[in-house]
């Protein structure tokens, strides 16, 4: 384990995307707090992420800052030998191996809370997207293919109602719970599936096998774990009630992905809404990609303004509260660290 040193002025900071989009469009600048503290690099590069392209600027970072997209794993763990701080910009950590993070003694920071109205917002419009089919019938204009035909066709983009639909939530963390209250002012009945038990007025918790047999709108907000990998598989797509909507804001491995292009396909499921992949970027051959009958979205969950702004203050205060060896506002393997004896 690195000796733990008090951050001086100059802890060496490597920042993993120059967030200049974000900062021009809030006007605001988190990152400036880590200026004025430590010594940063920030790698301005084309971002389609090849962290072996940052190895010689990055092996001697005591604090990372990164996201998602960049994969933190055991090599470039192994190769940062001051490393002791790895903040992501993330609720979710699946690109940092815990393990060999936890091993090293480095702490890693994430920023869950702050998203999860954005992301219930994402997943909402995505429901309402898929069946009310906006994004095709936005195609179909734009194509010019409204010209020529009836100015009003009764029979154009017909699709099921949301209101008064009945919503299955699989997973009722935070998330699932925020999409709940949506759904409410919808008037949807709202069945639940909860690992954890947990129980919210006015959602009937039920087993999974429930939640798929009697939605009319399926809502996935599970994280993705050996328990929830392929939970939706083909199984639990076929046991979904016909001409259902499904909707994945949570983690693309958690739905077996070629399974569903076939119910979509074949008009099984009536539509989704997808934000998330098992392989992202997304190739554009993707078997989802040419269905009129998929919306889908680049995780953008957590894409308003004011939520990546808060997500990355978050993370710059992981960062420089680990720099200075003082617990971590919210750190992803704190009970792996403190087991492990660090
Ligand atoms: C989004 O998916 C996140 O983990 O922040």
């Amino acid at each position: 384990m690195p000796e733990r040193k008090k951050m001086s002025g100059s802890a060496r900071i490597f920042v993993t995307n120059p967030m200049e989009g974000l900062i021009e469009r809030s006007g605001l600048d988190p990152l400036s707090g880590l200026r004025n503290r430590a010594d940063c690099t920030i790698w301005s590069g084309n971002t389609s992420v090849d962290s072996r392209r940052w190895l010689s600027l990055i092996s001697e970072a005591e604090g990372i800052l990164c996201s998602l997209g960049d994969p933190m794993d055991s090599d470039l763990i192994r190769s940062c030998g001051n490393l002791r701080v790895i903040s992501s910009c993330s609720v979710g950590v699946d690109h940092v191996d815990l393990a060999a993070a936890t091993r090293r003694g480095i702490y890693v920071g994430h920023t869950p809370a702050v998203l999860v109205e954005t992301t219930a917002d994402l997943a909402f419009g995505l429901m309402l997207a898929a069946c009310r089919r906006i994004v095709e019938s936005d195609r179909f204009l734009r194509r010019g293919d409204w010209s020529g035909r009836p100015g009003w066709d009764i029979a154009a983009f017909v699709g099921p109602d949301l209101h008064g639909a009945t919503l299955g939530i699989v997973g009722l963390g935070a998330i699932g719970r925020a999409v709940a209250r949506r759904a409410q002012g919808f008037g949807m009945r709202v069945l639940a599936w909860s690992r954890s038990g947990c129980q919210v007025q006015g959602v009937e918790t039920v087993d999974l096998e429930r939640v798929l047999a009697e939605s009319d709108f399926v809502s996935i907000h599970v994280a993705l774990a050996e328990e929830t990998r392929a939970l939706i598989d083909r199984r639990a797509l076929a046991a979904m009630k016909p001409g259902a909507v499904l909707v994945n804001t949570a983690r693309g491995g958690v739905v077996d992905e070629m399974a569903l292009a076939e119910a979509l396909a074949s008009g099984r499921l009536a539509a989704a809404g997808i934000d998330v992949f098992e392989r992202e970027p997304l190739a554009g051959d993707h078997p989802l990609v040419g269905l009129e009958n998929a919306v889908l979205t680049p995780h953008i969950g957590s894409a308003s303004v004011g939520t990546r702004i808060r997500m990355l203050e978050l993370a710059v205060e992981n960062l420089l509260a680990g720099l200075d060896d003082r617990p971590l506002p919210h750190c992803a393997n704190l009970e792996e660290l403190r087991r492990a004896g660090h």
